[in-house]
């Protein structure tokens, strides 16, 4: 098969990795990719979006399969563009519907969904510019602190958690009236807090059918001890050393069957990822949040620790036969460590040359924000590179990837040197 990954992000690195370790691979192509895909595929310097671009891409190159990374083409309808084509309609797009892809796009939709297929999650109200003074109402009714979400996608940083009351109510406005997150603010969910340890689970379906991939742990703070501003992520974990099989049993009754079934129950065509944000309250766990695709860097440890050929589970879901195959995992630990540009997740420079990239033997190298020029790989975004370990344990398995990443060298190079402190 010819096969088409689309992103940029050290996550389509990883997707790149492993397809391109499938027999069923013919030729790889991953757009616009980065200097680590240009190494294992062709890189085409297109835009994720640029629907009728990935379209002569895909006619051109006899694509069979296309394998999309970030949520942005999923909520603007790349998996409809190419079922609704005849020319396209038998390419396997890993990636939902329209539709589908509201569960990430649209926070009411989601909370909408989880409450008619009793899913746990917190309760909530939403709110407009015209429902101002009652979103503040509402506030009263509520313990600190106070959770804030901007309805659309806002690049991770749609959601604001709050201790004082004033400051909230400060902040529903500005994100109501004066539109703080642009059209994503015009409606906002406010939500009750949530006491717990935080942990995702990833889910492959067919629309019908699933299976349950590793769990993992993301770091999404810049500063060690979980401080400082959100980025789109620091390092990972998998698996999550907390979920033990009377937790996971809990996830897969109470939260993955009934999300599943609750698609097909909707009619919704759904084919690819669910990655399933969640909060352990007590013994229990709560959704927080849907995304429509893998996240990043959870890939990076989440898919070194497939065994089953990933082609062959990206072929059961395009034919809806996901029931007639088991997935077989790595038992090891898997960790990633992201190496990012100093500012980020603020300002910061590109271009930087990197170095040390080949001397790495004891971990696997995925890169992000990178791009060659001419003979060099330079710096091309705030998260570098990431840097995946695996190992029985855990803390060895982070050990090795601190020490991999102490081969890596570019100007202002930074990372968390803390990961799996709270485990
Ligand atoms: P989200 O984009 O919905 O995942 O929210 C971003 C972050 O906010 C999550 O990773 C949690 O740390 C936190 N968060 C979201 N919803 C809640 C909640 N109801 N209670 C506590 N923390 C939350
Ligand atoms: N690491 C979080 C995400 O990909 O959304």
């Amino acid at each position: 098969m010819n096969i088409l990954v689309l992103g940029s992000g050290g996550r389509e690195h990883t997707f790149a990795y492993k397809i391109a370790q499938s027999k069923l691979c013919n030729k790889l192509f991953v757009a616009p990719g980065n200097a680590g895909t240009a190494g294992i595929a062709t890189n085409i310097d297109i835009s994720v979006t640029d629907f009728m671009a990935i379209k002569d891409v895909v006619l051109r190159e006899s694509i069979d399969m296309v394998v999309v990374g970030p949520e942005d083409p999923l909520v603007q309808g790349i998996s409809d563009f190419f079922t609704k084509d005849d020319q396209l309609k038998n390419v396997i797009v890993i990636g939902p519907s329209k539709e589908g892809a509201q569960l990430e796009g649209s926070k009411e939709y989601a909370k909408e969904f989880l409450f008619r297929h009793n899913i746990p999650t917190a309760a909530y109200q939403s709110f407009t510019a015209t429902t101002v003074e009652e979103g503040k109402q509402f506030l009263e009714t509520l313990q600190a602190p106070y959770v804030l979400k901007a309805d659309g996608l806002a690049a991770g940083k749609g959601v604001l958690i709050l201790e004082d009351i004033q400051e909230a109510k400060a902040e529903l406005e500005n994100m109501l009236t004066n539109k703080k997150f642009g059209a994503a603010s015009e409606k906002v969910v406010i939500e009750e807090f949530l006491d717990g340890i935080e942990l995702s689970v990833f889910v492959l379906t067919d629309g019908k059918n699933y299976v349950t991939l590793p769990t993992a742990k993301d770091y999404k703070r810049i500063g060690e001890g979980d401080t400082g501003l959100n980025t789109g992520g620091m390092g990972a974990i998998s698996p999550v050393p907390f979920a033990d099989d009377t937790f996971m049993a809990k996830i897969e009754n109470q939260v993955i069957k009934p999300t599943v079934d609750g698609l097909a129950k909707e009619n919704i065509d759904y084919k690819g990822f669910i990655f399933i944000g969640l909060i352990k309250v007590g013994d229990d766990p709560k959704v927080i949040e849907y995304n429509v695709r893998m996240g990043d860097p959870e890939t990076e440890v989440v898919l070194p620790r497939i065994k089953t050929d990933l082609v062959t589970l990206f072929k059961h879901v395009g034919d809806q036969s996901l029931d007639t195959i088991d997935i077989e995992l790595d038992p090891r630990s898997a960790t990633t460590v992201m190496t990012v540009s100093g500012g980020y997740p603020e300002a910061y420079d590109k271009g930087k040359e990197i170095t040390g990239i080949d001397t790495i033997t004891d971990s696997i190298v995925f890169q992000a924000g990178t791009k060659i020029d001419g003979d060099k790989v330079v710096t091309n975004g705030g998260r570098v590179i990431a840097i995946t370990s695996l190992d029985e344990d855990f803390r060895i398995a982070l050990q090795k990837s601190y020490q991999s990443v102490e081969k890596l060298n570019f100007d202002k190079m930074y990372y968390r040197k803390d990961l799996g402190f709270d485990l």
